[in-house]
């Protein structure tokens, strides 16, 4: 197959950031997705929906003339949202789910819940409006691996969570594990699961390797949930390409999430990917390897607007079979940054 043509896709899950660095960043999203659900952790976080609005119309002026993209905003749930914020944010039509990050579980998580129990009134109110819950899942427990945060996450957290508010629709975040891809392909209608390229092609070996396998430590690599092993990768291939059962509960989400270079290849290195840039491409290669490639296009492009009840796009785009390289890096506002696969080979090109 030399040529792949497919209903133009969104991205269910990416960090724009914000100012310069976000009208650097932007473009390389517009340009591959009609829409995509944008993260609410800035500094400070997006908490309502007075906020929302004014960071999608910074969104809107930073797009370059003749890029048509829609920004899906999500609100940052704390411990003192209440139930009138949820109201507002679905009565705005501008707000499409409500974001958990449990405080200090990943990058400006600072502000996120302590204790989900103390978020009753707001989940009370996504499930009677029916504002979908996004979650970052990971328990952050000290005394918890950190390979092991997303599985005790569904025990502690979801499955509590999901007993006490039935109605709720819930988006498991950029699943990681085998646990959870069996868990939303089992699990009743009202959970579904985004799915990065980076989980669905790399496994933890790459944070500590090159493709050719030198040994050595690969910041670039290092997001959260962080890569795990080749068995949940498989698993996550399996989940995407319909293998597991369930197929329409899982779609594209990048986690595309830019940070400066000094600040990813540091003595602390922030966790996030960028792949905005090589999004699809990146994805063929993953569902290619799988021979799969006849199933991208339901991933990409169907299952995310059937589970959000938005219509699906009725643009195409197309890849070709072309090598390419990605750069070394980009710019990012006043600073650079490096992209995920930096110089790799990717065999796949969007040409429109
Ligand atoms: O790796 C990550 N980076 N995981 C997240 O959950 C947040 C993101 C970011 O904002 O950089
Ligand atoms: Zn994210």
């Amino acid at each position: 197959m030399q040529t792949l043509t497919l209903t133009r896709p969104d991205d269910w899950h990416l960090h724009l950031r914000d100012g310069a660095a976000m009208a650097d960043v932007l473009p390389y999203t517009a340009r591959q997705f009609a829409r995509a659900i944008v993260m609410p952790n800035l500094k400070p976080p997006v908490t309502t929906s007075a906020l929302a609005a004014a960071y999608r119309e910074r969104i809107l002026a930073a797009l370059p003339s003749g890029l048509r993209f829609e920004p899906l905003m999500t609100l940052y749930l704390t411990d003192n949202t209440s139930a009138d914020e949820i109201r507002r944010a679905k009565a705005s039509g501008l707000v499409h789910g409500v974001k958990l990050y449990p405080a200090g579980a990943t990058t400006n998580s600072d502000a996120g819940v302590t204790q989900l129990a103390r978020c009753a009134r707001a989940l009370d109110a996504m499930q009677e409006v029916d504002l979908p819950l996004l979650v970052h899942g990971e328990v952050t427990h000290a005394h918890v691996d950190v390979f092991d945060r997303e599985r005790a996450f569904i025990d502690e957290v979801l499955l509590p969570a999901r007993r006490d508010f039935p109605a709720l629709r819930v988006v498991f975040e950029h699943i990681t594990t085998q646990e959870a891809a069996e868990y939303v392909a089992g699990a009743d209608g009202r959970i579904a699961a985004t799915i990065t390229a980076h989980h669905l092609l790399y496994n933890r070996n790459r944070l500590f390797m090159t493709a050719d396998g030198r040994t050595g430590m690969r910041p670039h690599w290092y997001c959260l949930p962080v890569l795990k092993r080749e068995r949940h990768r498989q698993a996550l291939l399996g989940a995407a390409c319909g293998k597991l059962g369930r197929a329409e509960r899982f779609f594209l989400g990048t986690d595309s999430a830019p940070h400066p270079k000094g600040e990813k290849e540091s003595a602390c290195g922030c966790a996030g990917c960028f792949t905005a840039a090589s999004a699809v491409e990146l994805y063929a290669m993953a569902f290619e390897e799988a021979g799969a490639l006849d199933r991208l296009e339901a991933f990409a492009s169907f299952n995310g607007p059937d589970f959000y009840g938005l219509p699906r796009n009725g643009e195409r785009v197309t890849l070709e079979r072309r090598d390419w390289t990605l750069p070394a890096e980009l710019k990012f506002g006043d600073t650079v940054l490096v992209p995920l696969s930096a110089g790799e080979v990717l065999p796949w090109k969007l040409v429109t």
